[in-house]
């Protein structure tokens, strides 16, 4: 389990997912250069694509083989590449995908304005399939990921911030199109309402255990594997949960120091921190809530037949907290 990688855990949609490449670049035309090469640039870094991947499983099993699985998918893909263009001119990160950020390559402008770009773009195709529930799905997922990123921008530098705020902040800003993904898929096999309902439930514990874990990997993953640079949450002040449970569960003079980290931001205390976090077991605690998390999403698709798709759905649910990119 550990050594499989997101393409393996992802073969029944293999051929879907080679697909959804070519109709990625396809879309991403534009007739203003610029455009074209932030864009390209940000995608060409790959990235694991598990958002589309998840609509595609979804979709297969509830049996939908539609071409609107792709352009769905591409769809989600856009918008989730969006936020991370826009995330990391607030987050002030330098490394994503294993190069240099969009922001630090062309500029915090032409970042966020290409992201417009590719928000607008899936909104073009979205449109174009002309089903106005996928719309309301897809309209409300996006709007909900931009108040969970107010909300955290709200919720930095305040130690205050305890574990059912961060919660919510990680159900918007994330596991919302984690939802969203899974629920297209089963909407678009037309799948029952109860086996829908399961799979959105089921995209939300995986979203949230995904972002989880990511937050633990901010702390403790290797730069080489994930391919962003640790300490972006301190620096930023984020209160994130294995700072939380630091504050929880330290002694005072940890408790002090997290306080104090978290108040003023910045990198310079990030190995006392990490200390602090391990010592108190913050990190191990971080990783079993994201095993609750996945276990509940894992008991979420119950209800849906055996096949290949299932099964990479639950395999998934492992993966999301004990990847290591
Ligand atoms: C990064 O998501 C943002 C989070 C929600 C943690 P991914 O880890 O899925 O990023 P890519 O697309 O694989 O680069
Ligand atoms: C996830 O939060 C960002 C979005 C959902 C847009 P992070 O800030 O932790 O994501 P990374 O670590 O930069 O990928
Ligand atoms: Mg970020
Ligand atoms: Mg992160």
């Amino acid at each position: 389990m550990h050594a499989k990688t997101a393409s393996t855990l992802l073969s029944p949609v293999a051929d879907d997912m080679r697909q959804l490449d070519d109709l990625i670049r396809a879309r991403l035309d534009s007739d203003v250069a610029l455009v074209r090469q932030v864009a390209e640039y940000i995608v060409a870094g790959g990235g694991k694509r598990l958002r589309p991947a998840l609509l595609l499983l979804a979709a297969g099993a509830v049996g939908f083989r539609g071409a609107a699985r792709l352009e769905l998918a591409a769809v989600v893909e856009f918008i989730h590449t969006a936020t991370l263009l826009h995330d990391d001119v607030v987050d002030e990160s330098q490394l994503r995908r294993g190069r240099r950020t969009a922001n630090a390559a062309f500029g915090n402008a032409a970042s966020v304005l290409v992201g417009d770009f590719l928000y607008s773009r899936a909104f073009q195709m979205m449109v174009g399939l002309e089903n106005m529930r996928v719309m309301r799905v897809l309209a409300d997922a996006t709007n909900t990921i931009a108040e969970g990123e107010v909300l955290q921008l709200m919720n930095c530098h305040d130690a205050d911030v305890d574990e059912q705020r961060y919660l919510d902040v990680v159900r918007r800003k994330t596991a919302m199109l984690f939802e969203a993904a899974a629920r297209l898929g089963a909407m678009l096999g037309a799948a029952a309402p109860a086996l829908e309902q399961g799979l959105a439930t089921y995209g939300m514990h995986l979203g949230t255990a995904f972002q989880v874990t990511d937050d633990v990997l901010d702390y403790s993953g290797a730069a080489l594997e994930i391919g962003k640079s640790l300490g972006d949450d301190l620096a930023e002040g984020k209160p994130t949960l294995p700072l939380i449970r630091a504050m929880q569960s330290g002694n005072p003079a940890e408790r002090a120091l997290v306080r104090r980290a978290i108040v003023e931001g910045g990198r310079a205390d990030f190995a006392p921190v990490l200390a602090a976090i391990k010592s108190t077991g913050a990190l191990d605690y971080a990783r079993a809530a994201a095993a609750r998390e996945a276990a509940t999403a894992a008991r979420s698709i119950d209800g849906l037949p055996p096949s290949a798709y299932k099964d990479s759905l639950l395999e998934l649910t492992s993966f999301s907290v004990t990847r290591r990119r």
